[in-house]
This record gives C-alpha cells, sequence and structure tokens, in this order.
C-alpha cells in the first residue's frame, strides 16, 4: 500500500493500484447500493471520490453515517471517471474510521460569508477560504522571490515602538505597569515598518519588510481592517519616478506567477465571484498604468462635477484628501485601469515626504486599482533635515522619538523612495472578494478581536 497526498493524484494524473489516502470528508451520498464520498485533504482544493460497494466494505453500513469533516482513511485502486467535478476516484477496499465531526457547524449547503466569519476558526475547511488562503500563500512567496530576484534583502523592522510614522494617531497603545513600567517610553504597535526600512537601507541599499502592521482606525469599510499585513521596499538613490516603475513591475510579476501557481484556486473562484476573473486582470496587468498628478485628478473631478457626475461630496479644490468615491470615479469609470496618483498636496501627506520644488506638494504616489481602490502608498523621502524639522513642527509631531531618524540625514543619506502595499488589499483585488475580512485568516477590526 502506497500513502500519498491527493495533489499527487491530480499531478500524476494515472491510474493506481493499491493506495492509502486519509483525509476529511466533503460529501457523502449514496443510492442504498453504492456510497460515494468525496475526500479532501488540504493538500489541493480539488476532491477526491471515494466509491464504496457493499461487497467490498464489512463497514458499508456505518459508512452512510459518516459526517462532514469527519477524519478517514481509505484504502484501494484509483482509477479515472466520467465526472468532470471529480475526475479521478478510489474503489474502496477499506475504510478506517479516524475521528468523528459531530454537528459540524459548516454544512455543504452554501454559507454566507458573514456567517462564516464568525466561526473563522473552521471557516478554512469551505473550498472558498482554501482557494483564498493558498492563493494568499502563493502571492507571499511570489513577493519574496520577486525581491530576492532583484537583490533586495529582507529586513525585520520592530513590531514594539514609539513613534508614529503616518503621524494619524491610529497607534494601539501598550498597557504598562504604571508602576513599574517595562519601558522608559510610552510604547505602541507599528503601524509602519518604514522608517526603520529606511535606516536599513543606508547600508544594504534595496531592502524590504514584509510584515503585521496595526492601525486602530475606526474606519468601518469593506478594506480596513486593525491588523494588516505589508510589503515595504525601500530603496538608497531612488526617485519617485522611478520608484513607480518598480511598483507597476512587482505588481504585474507577482500577480502573474500567482495566477500560473493556483490555476485550480482561480477557476473555483471564478464560479463564485466573477466569470472573466483571471480575463479580466491579465489584461489590466498588459495595460500601462496611468500616471496622473494630483492636479489634474483635480480638474478632471471638477470637470465631472460640472458635467453633472454626482458624487456624495461635490466640494473639490487643490488640497482636497480625496475620498473613496473619487478614486473610484478616476479608476473605475474615467481612466478603468490602474492609476498611479503623484505629487500630493504636502498638508494631506506625511511628514517624512519630499517637498517638490513647487513648495505646495510633496513626491508621493499612491496606486489605485479598480475594485479596491488604494493598494500602494509610497513616496520618495525628504532629505533635507531641517525641512523635515520644519514639517514636524507644522504638523505637531514630537521631535524627541524620530531623533535617531532625524539622524539619518546627517550621515550621507542622499535620496531614497519606498512604499507600503497592503497585502489584504492586493488579495481582495486578484480574487475579486469585495470584503478585507475574508481574505486574512483571523481578522481583527472596530469591535472585534475573537481567536
Ligand atoms: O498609505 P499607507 O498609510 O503608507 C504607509 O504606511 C507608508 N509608511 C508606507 C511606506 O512608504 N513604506 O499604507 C500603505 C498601504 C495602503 O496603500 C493600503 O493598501 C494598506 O497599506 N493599508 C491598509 N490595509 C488594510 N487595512 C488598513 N487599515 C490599511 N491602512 C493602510
Ligand atoms: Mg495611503
Amino acid at each position: 500500500m502506497k500513502k500519498i497526498e491527493i495533489k499527487t493524484i491530480f499531478i500524476k494524473k494515472r491510474s493506481w493500484e493499491n493506495l492509502c489516502v486519509e483525509g476529511w470528508i466533503k460529501f457523502n451520498r449514496d443510492n442504498g447500493k453504492i456510497i460515494f464520498l468525496e475526500i479532501n485533504d488540504g493538500t489541493t482544493i480539488n476532491n477526491l471520490q471515494v466509491t464504496c460497494k457493499q461487497e467490498n466494505l464489512c463497514n458499508f453500513e456505518q459508512i452512510k453515517n459518516y459526517k462532514f469533516s469527519s477524519a478517514i482513511r481509505v484504502f484501494g485502486d484509483l482509477k479515472p471517471t466520467n465526472n468532470q467535478k471529480t475526475p479521478w476516484e478510489i474503489l474502496a477496499k477499506k475504510i478506517v474510521f479516524l475521528k468523528q465531526a459531530s454537528d459540524f457547524p459548516v454544512q455543504n449547503k452554501q454559507q454566507t460569508n458573514e456567517f462564516l466569519r464568525n466561526i473563522a476558526h473552521l471557516r478554512i475547511r469551505t473550498k472558498f477560504q482554501q482557494a483564498i488562503m493558498k492563493i494568499r500563500s502563493e502571492l507571499a512567496f511570489s513577493i519574496h522571490d520577486f525581491f530576492h530576484r532583484k537583490g533586495f534583502s529582507y529586513v525585520a523592522t520592530p513590531i514594539l515602538t514609539n513613534n508614529d510614522c503616518e503621524g494619524a494617531g491610529e497607534n494601539f497603545k501598550i498597557a504598562d505597569d504604571k508602576n513599574n513600567p517595562f519601558f522608559p517610553t510610552m510604547t505602541t504597535l507599528t503601524v509602519s515598518g518604514q522608517l526603520n526600512a529606511e535606516a536599513m537601507s543606508m547600508g544594504l541599499k534595496k531592502v524590504y519588510t514584509f510584515g503585521p502592521t496595526f492601525r486602530a482606525e475606526r474606519s468601518h469599510t469593506h478594506r480596513h481592517l486593525a491588523e494588516f499585513w505589508m510589503v515595504e521596499p525601500e530603496i538608497a538613490f531612488c526617485n519617485l519616478k522611478d520608484l513607480m516603475k518598480i511598483i507597476e513591475q512587482m505588481f504585474k510579476v507577482i500577480i502573474k506567477k500567482t495566477i500560473n501557481k493556483c490555476q485550480d484556486e482561480f477557476n473555483y473562484l471564478a464560479q463564485k465571484t466573477q466569470k472573466n476573473m483571471v480575463a479580466t486582470l491579465q489584461k489590466l496587468l498588459a495595460s500601462k498604468f496611468i500616471r496622473l498628478s494630483y492636479k489634474r485628478a483635480i480638474d478632471i473631478l471638477k470637470d465631472a462635477c460640472a458635467k453633472g457626475q454626482k458624487f456624495f461630496d461635490c466640494d473639490i479644490f487643490f488640497g482636497k484628501d480625496l475620498a473613496a468615491e473619487h478614486e473610484k470615479y478616476l479608476c473605475e469609470v474615467y481612466f478603468n485601469c490602474p492609476i498611479f496618483l503623484y505629487d500630493f498636496p504636502s498638508e494631506i501627506k506625511a511628514f517624512y515626504m519630499k517637498q517638490n520644488k513647487d513648495n505646495k506638494t510633496v513626491a508621493a504616489v499612491d496606486l489605485l486599482v479598480p475594485g479596491v481602490g488604494e493598494i500602494v502608498g509610497g513616496s520618495q523621502r525628504e532629505d533635507d533635515y531641517e525641512k523635515i524639522v520644519k514639517k514636524c513642527h507644522q504638523k505637531n509631531i514630537s521631535l524627541q522619538p524620530l531623533q535617531w531618524y532625524l539622524d539619518l540625514r546627517k550621515y550621507g543619506y542622499y535620496k531614497s523612495a519606498g512604499f507600503g502595499m497592503g497585502f489584504e488589499r492586493i488579495l481582495m483585488f486578484i480574487t475579486g472578494v469585495d470584503n478585507i475580512k475574508d481574505v486574512i485568516p483571523f481578522p481583527r477590526y472596530e469591535g472585534y478581536l475573537k481567536y
């Protein structure tokens, strides 16, 4: 008896005698004389059919009662079927019942994503979550692979910190012992690894960090989490124009690779979300992303309003922080293509971004994509010590916890640029899943912390 994983069956695509397979029951139906089980072992989203005939199995009657998600071990011969949905079957010679799943709450009947979110510890047993999490894993690998091939070093940046990189006051505070504090300063969870990545880039030139980030952002939207993962590369001697090239290249390469690696998963999701998902993605990826200055975006939006376009907020002016509806219009209606929106007014952007010559805008860029909106936020960094200090004063940012960061500008800091890509946002984009809570195993958001 050879013990194999179900994935091997779908790779080898050959008949096989005397196999042993272990897995969980996904379907159990019978016509009195024959029982058809479908089992899955998590190595592929494809199920294996187990055909049980009364004459071959002494526990035939018991098998009829094996419940969804129970674990079994099957011995038998593998052969192809004529059924597209389950193209391989094992004719069972022996079935060992390993563990019962009694009253498992996720049944075969269609469950809503909202329902499944409340049993996130069990939802991975659905094909939908299996497909998403497999894609998540492959996408993470393709990101590491991309940067590794480009000569970037993977660096660790702290989770515990005493600075607020984005200056938005959204850090979660760590409760310390008031009488005997562990740390000498107020401690928070990081909102971004960028400042530390900048320090590392001054010795390694091209670095990236990829880890969890935390924001006490009270945005109840389908694209915000309190704990999300971010990829943050930082490149010394790089300007904004080159940064956009790198973002575009990375974006295209990692998505293409993931689509190739996860064909079964994408085919399955296409039935669930949108039919032509992969073709639509490929079309978008084949196009050159639009470069659109913030100033031009404002002109386009003003013009749209004048022509009767209805926005919830029609008060468009230079200096406005664009809302999701405005980004959506630019990305999905006006251009219908991913857009690099760049050169934002300095008042609406973080303190570390490089001041442009016009003294009004900073060298910042956001990548907006249809369906999701902002996926990437990045910038060239301010290299002038005095200018950063001035900006901190203007924005009421305390210099003391940032002194180490300001120091970087004293010692040969010529230029650097970098960006942060929301990992769950890009997952939403490629899977077509419309709620960010469904592309992370255990979501955290305002009012919800379980598991
Ligand atoms: O635009 P953000 O705030 O940029 C930064 O944090 C920079 N320090 C990055 C850098 O230059 N190294 O965040 C970057 C991206 C956003 O574009 C978005 O995709 C994602 O992180 N993001 C979130 N994703 C999920 N939930 C949230 N609450 C998010 N906030 C930001
Ligand atoms: Mg941003």
